[in-house]
């Protein structure tokens, strides 16, 4: 049964066979190249996935919320109130889609009425493919559909990272969704973070794939290291700012960043800049060798910018380094890299069609020999933006 079908039919179990129910899809993102920039003012080069989460819903007639994810079957249905949108811990996945109604009403739209809503996704969740910011987006685009509310996809983006902000409490840049928000089928994006001017770059992939390998090693953003490699960022943002007249950190091109680096005080948060300036002209350097059709070239800034979220920005661990290191030594990849926000989570790597099976096997059986658990590999295709279906 198709995923939509699938939706529609549980939901009509759950919750009563009456009219008014829609379904709704918003990709998971993978991203390329530009890893911990967005929130430096930097660039990044994401796109989105054919994978992604699915949802059905259905406006009510009181201001009741009940929620449920076939992705948790065993939390059953979670209710919810309108007048009740506060983050709350054990309100678990349905902070999400709460998050971004309460960011909804900040913003002045307010919600009438409450709403039956059930997910279900096929993006492994946890993988670092952004699954919460598919809820994110998916919702948004759901309030609109239903409320008229007048908002592009840029907004849908900008409000979900609002409520992660500030309802979820992770101090996350706009990649992941404007990503999903604004994908497009075999493209993707080159946004720059600094005034969201973006571009699509079409993704050809002749003769080789996009393969995902997921790590399996559990992690929250929440609890994870990412906020304090924002606020060390921000730090280095402000010693260089007494030197030299920059908004962000992707202002700055790698002379510049090594003629100003002595104002910043601290040889860790040195580290953290040179990465974050870096990994922004390599991102730049990746798309114009993407557009000459210089693949290889690609494929070997990726893996510089591993070396550099793992020495620099120290965001990788054993268990992406060893998913990288391993896949480097296969023949027939092109390029690999960690993903997303690090610390566990998945990598990316850019793999001849021919190889794609044993580079499964080998760094499969290399992953489990060294970490004990088996990683999970999956091969992706750049979807669309989010729908309603
Ligand atoms: C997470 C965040 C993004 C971005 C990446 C790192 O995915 O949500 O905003 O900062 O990490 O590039």
């Amino acid at each position: 049964m198709e995923m939509k079908e699938t939706v529609l039919k549980k939901f009509k179990e759950l919750f009563g066979e009456r009219e008014g129910v829609k379904a709704f899809f918003a990709p998971g993102r993978v991203n390329l190249i530009g890893e911990h920039t967005d929130y430096n003012g930097g660039h990044v080069f994401p796109c989105a996935l054919t994978i992604g989460t699915y949802g059905a819903a259905r406006v009510r007639t009181d201001r009741k919320l009940r929620f449920y994810s076939m992705n948790f079957d065993r939390l059953g249905v979670i209710e919810s109130d309108l007048d009740d949108l506060v983050s709350k811990k054990e309100a678990g996945w349905t902070n999400y889609p709460k998050g971004v109604m309460w960011a909804f009403e900040q913003k002045g739209f307010l919600i009438p009425n409450g709403m039956d809503f059930l997910i279900y996704g096929n993006i492994p969740n946890g993988s670092g493919l952004s699954s919460s910011a598919s809820v994110e987006v998916l919702t948004g685009y759901m309030l609109r559909d239903f409320f008229g509310f007048d908002v592009s996809n840029q907004d849908l983006a900008l409000i979900g990272q609002y409520a992660e902000n500030n309802f979820n409490g992770v101090n996350c840049g706009i990649m992941d969704q404007f990503a999903i928000a604004m994908g497009k089928e075999d493209n993707a994006v080159f946004l720059d973070t600094a005034d969201l001017s973006y571009t699509y770059a079409p993704i050809k992939l002749d003769g080789m794939k996009l393969v995902i390998a997921c790590s399996n090693k559990k992690r929250g953003l929440g609890d994870s290291k990412y906020n304090e490699r924002r606020s060390e960022c921000e730090t280095a943002l402000a010693e260089l700012q007494k030197v030299i007249d920059i908004k962000g950190l992707g202002d700055l091109t790698e002379e510049q960043f090594e003629q100003s680096k002595t104002a910043i005080k601290d040889p860790v948060r040195v580290k953290r800049a040179k990465h974050a300036v870096y990994e922004n002209q390599r991102t730049v350097h990746a798309v114009e060798a993407l557009q000459s059709n210089d693949i290889e070239k690609f494929g070997q800034l990726m893996n510089a910018s591993h070396v550099s979220l793992r020495d620099d920005y120290e965001v990788t661990g054993i268990e992406l380094d060893t998913l990288v290191e391993e896949a480097w030594k296969v023949e027939g990849v092109i390029g690999s890299r960690m993903t997303g926000a690090g610390f566990g989570g998945c990598t990316v790597s850019l793999v001849k069609d021919e190889a794609i099976d044993r580079f499964i096997d080998q760094v499969g059986k290399a992953y489990l020999a060294k970490i004990g658990y088996a990683a999970d590999f999956y091969v992706v295709e750049v979807g669309d933006g989010p729908r309603a279906l």
